[in-house]
């Protein structure tokens, strides 16, 4: 309670981020700096995802969204994914009883039928237990990759098109968001990078069209509750137009 109320004093009172997506980079070169194999920097990094979803929770935002594996990181050696899938797992197994005390309520965002089945069996349970919750709104992007959700969204209108339950003049910029995998969540206002890269990597390409973007050159295993409250602090001080002018 004593530290709640130390993160939220320091903050000002201009409007919180709704909504914070948050690229978690770095990892590697935080193991690689300690001579470490790059697993013990995920294993590092799954502490930094637990304060932040404590914080965000704490500060009470309403959607956090992290990015934890990409439809492109398959890519890396089959021993790395295979801890990254398993450390899911175990955060999953360990964190989901006070997640769920704290009524935050868990999606998955990315095609998850593709990933281990042990790690889908975890997740199912997950969703599960959490879905009526009314707190914060925790997004998992897991074997997500933006454009092959922007792909399915188009498969998914089309596939309504051909059942004549849409015609081509009624897609819109909302109905393309309604098919997305955030469909009924708002847009990201404040999206984090760490680790320095300048980059977006497929992530939220449809929804980041106006999120103010914060580069922290902080590694995510050394990313916590500060770090969190001073990209806040850089998001409060921006200026945001949406292509309107400046009231
Ligand atoms: C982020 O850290 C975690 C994932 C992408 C799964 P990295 O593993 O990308 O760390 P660096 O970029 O190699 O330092
Ligand atoms: C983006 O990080 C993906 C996740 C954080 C899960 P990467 O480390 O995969 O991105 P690149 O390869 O540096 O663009
Ligand atoms: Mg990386």
């Amino acid at each position: 309670m004593a530290k709640k109320n130390r993160i939220s004093d320091r903050l000002s009172d201009s409007p919180m981020p709704n909504h914070i997506a948050i690229i978690m980079d770095g990892n590697g070169r935080w193991a690689q700096r300690r001579l470490l194999p790059r697993t013990m920097g995920h294993r590092a990094g799954m502490s930094s995802l637990k304060k932040v979803v404590r914080t965000c929770d704490e500060l009470k935002v309403a959607y956090l969204t992290v990015f934890a594996f990409s439809t492109e990181n398959w890519k890396r050696p089959e021993t790395e994914v295979d801890y990254l899938m398993n450390l899911l797992v175990e955060f999953l197994h360990r964190e989901l009883e006070e997640l769920h005390h704290n009524d935050v309520q868990i999606h998955v965002l990315g095609d998850y039928g593709a990933i281990p089945q042990k790690c889908q069996i975890e997740i199912s349970r997950a969703l599960e237990m959490t879905r009526n919750n009314t707190g914060l709104i925790f997004n998992i992007a897991l074997n997500y990759g933006a454009r092959r959700e922007i792909v399915e969204s188009v498969k998914s209108i089309t596939t309504r098109i051909l059942r004549g339950e849409l015609s081509p003049d009624d897609i819109d910029e909302q109905v393309l968001a309604q098919s997305l995998y955030t469909a009924g969540m708002p847009d990201p206002d404040l999206l984090i990078r760490t680790a320095g890269e300048m980059r977006i990597s497929n992530f939220m390409l449809w929804q980041v069209a106006y999120a103010e973007i914060v580069v922290s050159d902080v590694l995510w295993p050394d990313f916590g509750p500060e770090e969190l409250r001073r990209a806040i602090q850089e998001y409060q001080g921006r200026d945001r137009r949406f292509g309107g002018l400046r009231l």
